[in-house]
């Protein structure tokens, strides 16, 4: 059985959820570690471009491994935080050198390259490999405070916690993927941060914070 949360955001992606971007649908693991390198800290419509630059220059990892630093430090510019570049040169190099090109297709093996923390780790793995992690980030935090109602600060080790489990409960086995894309196009096109649009939501009648109208005080930070 799934759950009603979940029912309803696959409908909604089924029906409704008309966002397109270069990556969405993208099998190939290389491109969606990219891909998810650079909106780590980086806006999709600033991202995009430089996504599309990367992927016409390095084609595969391997390109990606044999470049010059220099070339792919000049490609990144514009997009600050230059630790995802030195680790994107990093973790191609490891792929080339430690698994003959070939993109590792574990959670635990992807979590151990460098600069990939634990939701790039179940981004890459799931729309890659379909393996079963529930992405969780700030968009996802949001979406389950305000649906389910929960006021534990998002940044606190409790929280974490908190909205981690909940979100793994709530993921879509039988497709990982698609439930991962789906989420994280609902909190960027419906639950948004600012102005999101209740009215026409498709899990209104189930969201408490909608019922409550606690939606603009929803998720809570600790830090201001
Ligand atoms: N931000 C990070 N990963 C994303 C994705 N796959 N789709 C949309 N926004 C994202």
């Amino acid at each position: 059985m799934k759950p009603d949360f979940t029912r309803k955001l696959l409908q909604w992606n089924k029906n409704s959820n008309t966002r397109a971007m270069p990556w969405k649908g993208e099998k190939d693991p290389y491109k969606i570690w990219l891909s998810e390198i650079i909106l780590q800290q980086t806006r999709v419509e600033q991202g995009w471009s430089y996504y599309e630059k990367f992927i016409a220059a390095f084609p595969t990892i391997i390109h990606l491994a044999k470049a010059k630093e220099e070339k792919v430090f000049k490609m990144w510019e514009g997009l600050g935080y230059y630790s995802r570049c030195k680790n994107l040169i990093a973790t191609a190099r490891k792929i080339a050198s430690d698994y003959k090109g070939k993109f590792p297709a574990t959670y635990d093996e992807i979590k151990a390259l460098p600069g990939i923390g634990p939701y790039t780790a179940a981004a890459v793995s799931s729309f890659a490999f379909n393996a079963p992690h529930a992405v969780v980030d700030g968009n996802v935090q949001r979406i389950l405070a305000r649906y389910f109602g929960i006021a534990t600060p998002i940044d606190t080790t409790a929280g974490k916690k908190e909205f981690q489990t909940l979100a793994q409960s709530l993921l879509y086995l039988d497709e990982p993927s698609t439930y991962n894309q789906a989420i994280m196009d609902f909190g960027a096109v419906v639950c948004k941060p600012q102005n999101p649009l209740c009215s026409d939501c498709v899990q209104n009648k189930a969201c408490e914070a909608f019922k409550q109208q606690t939606v603009t005080q929803l998720p809570v930070k600790q830090k201001a």
